[in-house]
């Protein structure tokens, strides 16, 4: 029997930043989808409409899910009643900075016991969305889908790797939008994925295995942290010579080939950048191939926050004033702008750094209103913003721009402060400073 467009259902499991966005454009397309989690928090927010993710609206979620086309579950045997079920799981670093694909494993654990075919004999979809190495997929998830199971990948059920790229807090491009690469375990379940994701998205791109899916999104994250750190050491060059980068780049960016602009800044931060890369390292070492190059970036881009708190101390000197009790005020705490995700935010670096050296730390960002629990820094949960007025921005010896918010107002900034030290370029645009600014 033909399979084809016999989708109606489907399961993603793991509703953060990237499960809800697909789950979400999933049910826009007209298919019912069942989101899992293993948070009964988010499960319950889903199911009374409510969004805990910035950009996407509660009333989106609310309809989809008054209509009945989006119901959140903890429970997995809902899988039974789904044609596909997708996998957008956390995949960290482990304590050595070794991948951690044991959420993922733990998802296969969770689902193989419902991938028998139905009734009618459709076979069942399975894809790994999460980040991880080449052979994730046809190896790790394959070997425990099929020994739970007693089923054979490819024969009883589909398995596919297809990356998500979301992009959080973009507004130019949309899931529905972005290409979505996907590889196959064999072509059949190639052409099973591509069916799916046809009916959601604009364009597929399928490769010819799933670790040229997996190695096609560590090599787009790498592509962007190796020229990062270029960026960086350009930066820390360039400074020396009294040379701007940030008017560098603008400058190379208008010739219409050859060059695409990265920016430097304070430290890399979000769930991608800082850790993707160790993944390819991990996997290259033990394919007994070293990864220099990576790894010189990886480098060059975690001395970051050290060369900033040597610029700040820099500038306080220039006052006749030391780190050490100085009053100091991190300007952004989120990863990038204009988002509210802290996720190995390159702030937080900055602030264990400064606050060693005996400053007095307080930060402000728009988005960010309390600190929220993070393994790493114990220590700053449930830190508040301060508020943003004349008096609260003069108060502070040295203003650190560590991620540049829109929202915020920096010809304001440029008047309150008496010394900015902008990682940025966020100061570029004010004409009326009366702030001493240290590009960083
Ligand atoms: N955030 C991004 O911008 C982005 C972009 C592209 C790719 N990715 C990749 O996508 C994957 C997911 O990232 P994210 O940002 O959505 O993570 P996230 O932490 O926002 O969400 C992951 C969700 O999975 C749930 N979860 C954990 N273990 C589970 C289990 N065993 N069963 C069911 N649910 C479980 C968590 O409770 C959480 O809700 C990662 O591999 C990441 O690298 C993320």
């Amino acid at each position: 029997m033909s399979e084809k467009n016999s989708y109606k259902k489907i399961a993603v499991i793991g509703l953060g930043y990237v499960g809800l966005p697909l789950s979400i454009r999933f049910c826009e397309s007209g298919l019912d989808v069942i989101g899992l989690d293993v948070d009964p928090e988010k499960i319950d927010s889903i199911n009374t409409g409510k969004s805990y993710i910035k950009h996407i609206d509660s009333s989106q979620i609310e309809s989809l899910v008054s209509a009945g086309n989006l119901i959140a579950s903890t429970q997995f045997a809902e899988i039974r009643s789904c044609e596909a079920v997708l996998i957008c799981v956390p995949t960290p670093l482990g304590k050595h900075r070794e991948p951690d694909i044991s959420y993922v494993l733990e998802t296969g654990k969770s689902i193989a016991p419902y991938l028998k075919a139905g009734e009618d004999g459709s076979k069942k979809l399975v894809v790994l969305e999460s980040t991880t190495f080449p052979g994730t997929t046809d190896e790790d998830l394959r070997n425990i889908l099929e020994s739970t199971s007693g089923l054979k990948a490819g024969e009883d059920f589909h398995l596919a790797y297809s990356p998500e790229r979301e992009d959080p807090g973009r507004t130019d491009h949309s899931v529905k939008s972005i290409p979505k690469v996907m590889g196959g375990f064999t072509s059949q379940c190639l052409q099973r994925c591509i069916e799916l994701y046809s009916l959601a998205l604009d364009k597929v791109h399928p490769v010819s295995s799933t670790k040229v899916a997996e190695a096609t999104k560590l090599t787009e994250n790498i592509f962007r942290c190796v020229n990062i750190a270029l960026v960086n050491e350009l930066k820390v060059v360039y400074e020396k010579m009294g040379i701007n980068v940030w008017e560098v780049i603008e400058a190379a960016s208008t010739k219409p080939f050859g060059f695409m602009p990265f920016y430097p800044g304070p430290g890399l931060g979000g769930h991608c950048i800082p850790i993707d890369p160790f993944y390819l390292t991990w996997k290259a070492h033990e394919a007994g191939v070293k990864t220099r190059f990576i790894e010189l970036a990886g480098e060059v881009n975690q001395s970051m926050p050290e060369y900033v708190v040597h610029i700040v101390s820099k500038a306080l000197n220039g006052v006749e004033k030391s780190i050490r009790s100085s009053r100091i005020l991190i300007l952004g705490l989120a990863y990038k702008s204009n988002v509210d995700d802290t996720r190995e935010s390159p702030s937080f670096k900055l602030i264990e750094l400064l606050a060693e050296e005996g400053a007095k730390i307080d930060f402000f960002d728009p988005h960010v209103n309390t600190i929220p629990k993070i393994r790493k820094y114990p220590k700053l949960w449930k830190k508040k913003s301060v508020e943003w007025d004349e008096e609260t921005i003069r108060s502070f010896d040295l203003v650190l721009v560590s991620t540049a918010h829109d929202f915020v107002n920096y010809q304001e900034l440029g008047q309150w402060a008496e010394i900015i030290v902008d990682t940025r370029n966020a100061m570029s645009e004010v004409t009326s400073a009366t702030a001493k600014i240290y590009p960083a």
